[in-house]
């Protein structure tokens, strides 16, 4: 038991005017690739997006075929092409991991005001990266599975085995995949998995802001325009 301790991790794409770090989502999806997808799914991402990381089509065809898909026209499983998604992992009874960073958070309070959110943001990542680089080594037994005792993870028990230990995966860009980078690399992959359009979606708002400024400004002028030869 204990409280859970999340760790707040810097993310570039942090903030108003904070961007993805393209390398950094490419390890996280090597990190993915390698280790988690071997329980983990991806059920709700298109393996075309991964374009947005920029790999070109020729490598976005070449990675999809390293996964099997179940084609209901043939009938059958075959290599998995760009239009497909990802597959779903159900085999190890372990959930899906495309909205996982939405759908837990890092941090909260004080008393449920969710202030501390105001503040850091959800933490959703910061959940996750901390939840991959916060086992104590002890485990127990309990109902015939082990569990595994972490200090992220609410209830301080996980059915999960320690996934990373650090040096699990080589970066093709020589950054440090010491545990602590390689959590925080798959968790930013993540994050993009959830949320593909954050960029996008922030460029929508200041776009928006900034219009409804100059409509401000023009309904103000008008304003004592039209009411000038009354004053
Ligand atoms: C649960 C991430 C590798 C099996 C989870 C959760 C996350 C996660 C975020 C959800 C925790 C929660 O409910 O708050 C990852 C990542 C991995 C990885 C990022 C790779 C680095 C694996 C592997 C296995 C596995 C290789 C199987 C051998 C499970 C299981 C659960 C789980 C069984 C459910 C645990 C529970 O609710 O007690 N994982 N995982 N994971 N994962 Fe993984």
């Amino acid at each position: 038991g204990g409280e859970a301790h999340v760790e707040d991790f810097a993310f570039s794409f942090e903030g108003p005017f904070g961007t993805w770090d393209q390398n950094q989502l490419q390890r996280g999806l090597k990190v993915y690739t390698e280790v988690c997808s071997a329980c983990h799914g991806l059920r709700y991402v298109p393996l075309r997006d991964l374009k947005a990381l920029g790999y070109s089509e020729e490598q976005v065809i070449a990675y999809s075929a390293n996964f099997e898909v179940f084609d209901a026209e043939l009938d059958d499983f075959r290599p998995a092409i760009p239009t497909d998604h990802f597959p779903a992992v159900t085999s190890a009874g372990a959930p899906d991991l495309s909205m996982m960073a939405k759908a837990r958070a890092g941090f909260h309070g004080p008393y449920g005001l969710g202030i501390n959110q105001m503040f850091k943001g959800m933490g959703g990542p910061e959940y996750i990266a901390s939840l991959l680089s916060g086992y104590t080594g002890e485990e127990k037994e309990e109902a015939g599975s082990i569990l595994y005792e972490n200090h992220a993870f609410p209830g301080g028990w996980i059915s999960m085995a320690p996934p990373l230990y650090g040096e699990d995966v080589d970066f093709d860009d020589g950054h440090s995949n010491d545990l602590h980078h390689e959590a925080q690399d798959l968790a930013a992959f993540l994050m993009w998995t959830a949320e593909p359009k954050l960029m996008a979606r922030r460029e929508a708002g200041f776009i928006g802001v900034f219009f409804l400024v100059v409509l401000t400004a023009l309904l103000y002028l008008v304003n004592k325009r039209l009411w000038a030869p009354i004053k």
